[in-house]
């Protein structure tokens, strides 16, 4: 399948983790290609002064993961604009990824998962699932193996 991983990453963790999913999906046999979402300006919890530098176009992809920060205990306001803007989805299959500090889905990521999902239905995506990351401490090696596995086992 041709998948795109479709990346906003402030600090570079998500994009860590989908450099491995991308490396994952490829061993399966998969062509993927992983673009980043970039702005100019400033884009934090509350203030949406920002500008797209890059939005890259899910049109070549027959599915697309989308990765994202949670910041204040939903999507970053980067990818929730990102989805907003995009053309329909149709016949395209939409999965994500979420990295986030906390431990615990209701500081966020339970959150994320809604709006992502939300937004991606509204433009007619076909969703497959998600993946979490917990970054603090001990969790991050876990649930980063975790959510690899549940990402690519979608495809
Ligand atoms: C402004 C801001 C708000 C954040 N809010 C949350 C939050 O509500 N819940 C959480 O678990 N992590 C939160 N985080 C932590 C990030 O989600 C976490 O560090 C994430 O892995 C960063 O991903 P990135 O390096 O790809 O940007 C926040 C980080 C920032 C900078």
């Amino acid at each position: 399948m041709n998948i795109g991983i479709i990346v906003y990453s402030n600090t570079g963790n998500t994009l860590s983790v989908a450099k491995k999913l991308q490396e994952k999906l490829e061993a399966k046999g998969h062509t993927v290609n992983l673009e980043q979402i970039t702005i100019t300006g400033e884009a934090s919890p509350g203030k949406k002064d920002f500008q797209f530098t890059a939005a890259p176009s899910p049109d070549p992809y027959d599915a697309v993961i989308f990765g994202s920060p949670v910041q204040a205990f939903s999507l970053s306001v980067v990818m929730k604009e990102y989805l907003e803007q995009l053309p329909s989805l149709e016949g395209k299959k939409a999965a994500f990824l979420l990295t986030k500090h906390l431990p615990f889905y209701w500081t966020g990521a339970n959150r994320a998962i809604r709006q992502m999902q939300g937004a991606s239905e509204a433009k007619k995506a076909e969703i497959l699932g998600f993946g979490v990351v917990i970054w603090s401490g001990s969790r991050r090696e876990r649930t980063t193996q975790s959510a690899l596995e549940a990402l690519s086992g979608l495809f």
